[in-house]
């Protein structure tokens, strides 16, 4: 039988993170693609020997969308649609529930489908019933269609992906984006949740996000390059006409947070965070949260749920840490911070 979509997806992403080595993070600190140019590696706090405080002054609770969060931290859209991955969404949300985390399932085109695969996304509602859970789609989706995603889990928002690099190296994927924007603005009318609007890793620019906010949506997440690669997971499902070139096309996503920065849209950032150093990096440069996916994956399927619970555990203890020594009692004024920014960071910020 031919693999799943869905399936393949997952197997192919956590081959990705598992083939680069990333020694000094240790076991279950999760290896990821290497870093890039741009990437987070290119974001440097300035170290101020006698900025820190007292750890107890930190506070990582935050206001996202109008809600309160506990960390400033998300489980990003993945999957759903079959058996496996199902289970995998019962683990990811039982995760998020133990350590306070607000989680997305995956796009939940599957279930519009079919309804019969709704046992594969109601497990995020049903697992964690305080949770702030996000329901995923495509802009293909029609209001309608958009409220039954949200109806199932009782979604707290909806998230929109913009995935065109992944559609066209897909093999069956999509070939017509014009209809994207009013397709958006539609289903932003029709919901009574906030629509967050999001990448697949390629990066929303500073553009991007500017017209998103004309279209009425909530926030950006920009999920851009240096995780995950899309163009890399597809190409491995062609058997015919190769796409290779295409992988780390995108903005990476401190690139992208400085491109999309005052587009009058709170932004969130997700793509290639690999560690608490890098979430802290994101929230300085004005990140409201920060999400990643691949990396807890790889920790869930390669470890099992409690290496899972305990890497996102130490994610947040050191997360605390770091503000400790920056001296930023609040997730907001890491923004406050010195930073300096590699080359090609500071063109991108100064074109601006
Ligand atoms: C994804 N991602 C994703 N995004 C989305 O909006 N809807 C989806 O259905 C999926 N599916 C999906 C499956 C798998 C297996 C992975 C690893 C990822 C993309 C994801 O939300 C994120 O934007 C990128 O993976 C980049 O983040 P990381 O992986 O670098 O942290």
């Amino acid at each position: 039988m031919t693999e799943n979509r869905k399936d393949a997806h997952v197997r192919l992403a956590v081959a990705q993170h598992v083939e680069v080595p990333a020694p000094r993070l240790g076991r279950g600190g999760g290896a990821s693609p290497a870093a890039r140019p741009g990437g987070f590696d290119d974001v440097r706090f300035v170290h101020h020997a006698l900025a820190g405080i007292d750890r107890e002054q930190v506070d990582l609770r935050t206001t996202v969308l109008g809600r309160a969060w506990t960390t400033p931290l998300y489980i990003n859209a993945m999957t759903g649609g079959t058996a496996e991955t199902g289970r995998i969404n019962r683990s990811l949300a039982i995760a998020a529930r133990e350590t306070g985390l607000a989680i997305a399932t995956g796009s939940m085109s599957p279930y519009l489908k079919d309804e019969s695969t709704a046992g594969t996304f109601s497990p995020v509602r049903d697992e964690y019933p305080d949770g702030f859970v996000m329901a995923n789609l495509n802009a293909n989706a029609t209001p309608e269609q958009a409220r039954r995603a949200v109806g199932l889990i009782e979604a707290d928002a909806l998230q929109i992906h913009l995935n065109p690099v992944q559609e066209i190296v897909m093999p069956e994927g999509d070939r017509s984006f014009g209809h994207w924007a009013g397709s958006i603005e539609a289903i932003v009318k029709a919901l009574d949740v906030p629509v967050i609007v999001k990448e697949v890793g390629f990066g929303l620019s500073g553009r991007t996000v500017a017209l998103l906010a004309e279209l009425g949506v909530a926030a950006a997440d920009v999920a851009g390059s240096g995780g995950t690669d899309f163009a890399r997971i597809e190409n491995g499902r062609r058997e015919h006409g190769d796409y290779a070139y295409l992988e780390g096309w995108g903005l990476s996503t401190p690139a992208a947070l400085l491109d999309a920065r005052d587009q009058g849209l709170p932004l969130l950032a997700s793509g290639g965070v690999r560690h608490p150093l890098d979430v802290a990096r994101a929230l300085a440069l004005g990140a409201r949260a920060v999400g990643a996916s691949g990396p807890f994956l790889t920790t869930l399927v390669t470890d099992g749920l409690d290496a899972l619970v305990a890497r996102i555990t130490t994610w947040i203890d050191q997360l605390t840490a770091l503000m400790t020594i920056l001296g930023a009692r609040r997730t907001g004024d890491l923004t406050a911070c010195d930073i300096q920014l590699g080359d090609s960071l500071s063109r991108a910020a100064g074109s601006r």
